[in-house]
């Protein structure tokens, strides 16, 4: 029929919807595949939906959709559905003869208010979880409906979905292997499928039928709309058809349904049965959806609306392909908290009733004790990532710990997350960001080459393969053993690759026959000799790499495919030790440690391991770092490390003692510093070093004034506190102390003067604070500043600001101090330290944060005139400072940052990361200000009319988490995100940072009204 006879405009359906129901409202057309739909706004009343049939329509399916939906609303306690809205004759369908003389039917429902879940962003693990709830809530809601029409001939059922079979030559030979696969796979369960529990359910629960609150943090499903395509079908059909909708546009799809099959569970208790067809009914759903394209473009090549969902449908099909199914039922049975794998419960009441000795395992072992070794991310044992990479020195002390335990085998491993696996070689791109393959699932046991391996009891050779091109186990045979009623697999790795190739699959051996001995070093993918034993449940699919390591966010299945090696010897030495709880350290932190003391997100992370520019949590999760300025050539740097740990095996004592280190420290530093600053003087923190640089000042002068600026921040001792604006101006503090006076913030972007050319206004501003001074009838001691001002909000000071201020500073007989705490040696790019971007020398420099690449280490330089009027005959003395174990640390790093050219590196990767962000800021408006210089950056969050937006950059920051970013904010706001991360920092991080900043900057919660 001609679409042009059939439309109806909103002014018609304005005056039917007067007419039929009484009601005066403003109609605005909404797209629909069958009936004419229309939105009415009725003023304050969430308002309804008009839907228009086309005059084909078929009576008994309409008032099969009105039966339903007036059953949903009798039936579903807590759910949210469109309700049918009776007209004035009290009829739930009426009927109106349009323009062409066409009778048409027509219905009103309540309207459901909220965001359509496909303009929902983000989508995250909570959402569909409620999509999950709802979608179960709803077909419990309908369990005892029924109606003819619902058990109506409907290609998009998905246990009809064999039809799709006959259109197979719509696609490229890729393409039909993928729909054919899953179309025989569906076909050959039919049987079984067909005996799965059925009801009336929705059946589409697509991105444009979800409705979703308006409550952008943490948003929830609320509904779901549009009954049109319900039928009679299995109930588990339902859930698939949700998940196939919701795993679009998803990295790794299988991931992304998980929270939608454990929120369907509990409100909609899933059978185990029915989760072995999940798999397929997802794939069936998304064969359908492909096919019904396919079809359309042949028959309707313009209709748009029918082609909409074919993209992003292929690509899920396509990685659903290469998805195990037999994992993913796993994952659901998990997800619903049965018991991923099924036998799990039979192996483990089997190893009640069987256990193993070692010796049958080694049968020149003699006796069956095990010393654990503890080879995690957080072992002290392994020491440096590098000490484990170094292969003669693990081994070595492999060796050693086997001398001092003869008798005893050295193992352990189960479910360790261990650090060699957190390199990126493991590494893959997940729904958040990188994951590490990184938690063993097997047990190692240290031998030496050529230890003989025997069968600890009878088994069937199913793999006995060279893994070594998949450089996981080297040689590897996997044998099955048939128990009762039940199959389970044992994998031993790192054999010696001739002995394994003498088996072939389907040989047979017995207990206590010998598997094969275990193999050197160099067939084995450069692991020291071990013995990697695993427990499989099931094979999978694999026919070569059995995984031994897996993802955090899989461990929980794949420790049920994988049990625990030691509920067969029942060994006390591999019983894994239970490290505390983060809940624990929180509980006792707070009980007993300063209350002061803050932690970071609100879920705290505990750290590790540090590796450059990453740290690990306790279960080897990388997180990038773009915060730590304090470790600043890389966390736990080797050489850094090193020389710390090389020289506090020899000597820490005081500066009294001579000693080479200082000196050595000294003339590093010299070297980067000019000429009229030559004096040294070495303490342990930022505070200590502007104490001392404040106590220089007194001597000098005579003078206590202190000029510094608004929301400065220069340490936490007292006298460092009395001149923090950021401090004594923020919560909990009491205003500016007598003796400091305080400028306004030099911010040129939000600033008291703003834009170009206020360097010399700024200055104007000191100036006021010396004539305060003089009007109190003291002298200016000193002027302090960061040249770019960190807490303040990453302010970089405006041009000519400080060679102005120093004048001034100077013609009073004041000091002037650069606090380089945070943005010394080399993090600026353009020079070493910040006052040199300035063209100005100070008087008094001080020194901290990347000194000791995290060791407490810290330093003053000063003229020498300042150094003589100090030297006034009290002693300065410091326990610590310029300590031969500092000052080696603090040499190395110095040595670094030249060796590894990190400030040009710092330089570069730098200024492409503020220009890629100062791009991301004219795509978003969200970000008024990008600044900073080389790799101390800020990005300031701000509405159309420049107010701080912190709960903005709050959310952002912990967003960015998600995706293993660690980020910071500051400013007087808080607004400001500061990027300062050790300068070992490559193009690829920055990359990595830009990618998922532009992620969620693009946010329903960061999007500017
Ligand atoms: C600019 C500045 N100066 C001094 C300090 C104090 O250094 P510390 O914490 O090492 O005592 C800090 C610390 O954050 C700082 O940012």
């Amino acid at each position: 029929m001609d679409y042009k006879t059939l439309k109806i405009t909103s002014t018609q359906a304005e005056s039917i919807l007067f007419d039929l129901y009484n009601i005066e409202g403003e109609a605005s057309e909404l797209p629909g595949e069958v009936d004419f739909n229309f939105r009415i706004k009725v003023a304050n009343e969430e308002g309804y939906i008009l839907k228009i049939a086309r005059p084909d329509e078929d009576a008994n399916y309409l008032d099969f959709q009105q039966k339903l939906l007036q059953f949903v609303a009798v039936n579903g306690d807590n759910l949210i559905a469109p309700k049918v809205v009776l007209d004035t004759v009290k009829s739930p369908i009426s009927e109106i003869t349009d323009a062409y003389g066409n009778k048409r039917k027509v219905r009103l429902l309540s309207w459901v208010s909220g965001r359509v879940w496909s303009n929902v962003n983000p989508q995250l693990d909570d959402l569909r979880c409620s999509l999950g709830e709802q979608c179960g809530l709803l077909t419990q809601a309908l369990l005892g409906f029924d109606h003819t029409e619902a058990h109506r001939e409907f290609e998009w059922d998905i246990a009809q979905s064999l039809w799709t079979m006959k259109h197979l030559e719509l696609f490229s030979s890729e393409e039909r292997t993928i729909l054919s696969d899953f179309q025989l796979q569906f076909k050959s369960y039919q049987e079984r499928y067909a005996q799965l529990r059925k009801s009336v359910v929705h059946n589409d629960a697509n991105d444009n039928n979800v409705i979703v609150s308006s409550d952008l943090i943490t948003p929830r499903v609320k509904a779901a709309i549009d009954y049109g395509d319900a039928v009679y079908t299995q109930i588990i059909n339902d859930l698939a058809i949700t998940c196939a909708y919701a795993a679009m546009g998803h990295k790794d799809p299988l991931t992304a349904i998980l929270p939608i099959v454990k929120g369907y569970h509990t409100t909609c208790s899933l059978e185990e049965e029915e989760l072995k067809y999940l798999y397929t009914a997802i794939a069936m759903r998304l064969v359908i959806s492909v096919t019904k394209s396919a079809i359309n473009k042949v028959e309707e090549p313009d209709n748009h609306y029918l082609l909409i969902s074919e993209k992003p449908a292929w690509e899920v099909l396509k990685k659903w392909h290469t998805v195990d199914s037999e994992f993913a039922h796993y994952s659901f049975r998990d997800a619903c908290g049965f018991m991923a794998h099924p036998n799990q419960k039979r192996f483990k009441e089997w190893t009640l009733e069987n256990s193993f000795k070692l010796s049958g395992l080694f049968p020149r072992t003699v006796n069956n004790k095990i010393e654990p070794i503890d080879l995690s991310v957080s072992s002290k044992w392994i020491g440096h990532q590098e000490s484990f990479n170094n292969l003669d020195l693990f081994q070595f002390k492999v060796k050693q710990l086997q001398k001092e335990n003869p008798n005893k085998i050295i193992a352990g491993g189960y479910l360790e997350p261990r650090p060699i696996y957190t390199s990126t070689n493991y590494d893959k791109l997940g729904n958040y960001g990188m994951e590490s393959r990184s938690i063993h699932l097997g047990v190692d046991f240290w031998l030496p080459e050529q230890t003989p391996i025997n069968a600890l009891l009878d088994g069937e050779v199913v793999m006995a393969v060279n893994d070594a091109g998949a450089k996981e186990y080297g040689g590897l045979v996997i044998l099955k053993h048939s128990i009762d009623n039940f199959e389970f697999y044992t994998l031993y790795g790192h054999l010696a690759v001739a002995g394994v190739l003498k088996h072939k699959k389907g040989d047979f051996i017995r207990e206590g026959e010998q598997i094969a001995c275990l193999g050197g070093t160099s067939e084995n993918g450069n692991w020291v000799p071990h013995l990697h034993f695993q427990i499989l449940l099931s094979l999978l699919d694999y026919k070569m790499d059995y995984p031994g390591v897996t993802y955090l966010n899989q461990v929980s299945v794949w420790k049920s495919i994988c049990p625990d090696p030691n509920l067969l010897f029942k060994s006390d030495g591999l019983n894994a030790v239970n490290s505390v709880s983060n809940k624990d350290l929180i509980n006792y932190r707070k009980q007993y440690l300063g209350k002061s003391l803050s932690l970071q997100y609100k879920e705290p992370i505990k750290m590790v391991r540090g590796a450059g520019q990453y740290l690990m949590d306790q279960y080897g999760r990388k997180y990038l770092d773009t915060i730590n300025n304090v470790a600043h050539v890389g966390h736990e740097h080797y050489s850094v490390v090193k020389a710390g740990q090389e020289q506090m095996a020899l000597i820490n004592t005081n500066s009294r003692y001579l000693h080479e280190n200082i000196n050595e420290l000294a003339k590093e530093l010299i070297a980067t510093l000019p000429p009229e600053l030559n004096v040294l003087h070495f303490v342990n923190s930022g505070s200590e070093a502007n104490e001392l640089a404040i106590r220089m000042v007194r001597s000098s002068t005579g003078e206590r004034d202190i000029i510094a600026s608004e929301y400065g921040y220069h340490g936490n001792a007292n006298m460092c506190i009395d001149i923090s604006s950021y401090k004594f101006d923020g919560k909990g503090g009491k205003g500016a102390p007598e003796h400091t006076h305080i400028f306004p913030l030099p911010d040129s972007f939000r600033g008291k003067y703003r834009g170009v050319n206020t360097g010399a206004k700024y200055a104007d501003e000191v100036q006021k604070q010396i004539d305060i001074v003089h009007e109190k009838g003291r002298g200016v001691g000193a002027f302090i500043i960061e040249p770019i001002i960190s807490c303040g909000g990453q302010i970089e000071l405006p041009k000519g600001f400080l060679k102005e201020t120093y004048e001034k500073i100077r013609k009073v007989g004041g000091l002037c101090i650069s606090d380089e705490v945070q943005v010394g040696c080399g993090r600026l790019g353009k020079s070493f330290w910040g006052f040199q971007l300035h063209n100005v020398v100070p008087d008094i420099i001080t020194i901290g944060k990347p000194l000791g690449n995290g060791h407490p280490i810290a330093a003053v330089a000063c003229t020498e005139e300042v150094a003589n009027k100090f030297a006034n005959g009290m002693e300065y003395f410091n326990t610590f400072g310029g300590n031969p174990v500092s000052c080696a640390i603090a040499t190395e790093v110095l040595r670094t940052v030249k060796r590894e050219k990190l400030q040009e590196n710092a330089l570069q990767v730098g200024a492409f990361l503020k220009s890629e962000l100062k791009k991301l800021s004219e795509e978003f408006k969200i970000i008024g200000d990008v600044r900073g210089q080389g790799l101390f950056l800020g990005v300031e969050l701000v509405d159309g009319a420049m107010n701080p937006l912190p709960a903005q950059a709050d959310y952002l920051t912990s967003r960015m988490k998600d995706y293993g970013i660690l980020m910071s904010t500051d400013g007087p706001d808080y607004n400001v995100l500061k990027i300062k991360p050790p300068i070992v920092f490559t193009k690829e991080n920055a990359e990595e940072l830009l990618l998922y900043l532009r992620k969620i900057i693009a946010e329903d919660f960061m999007i500017l009204k």
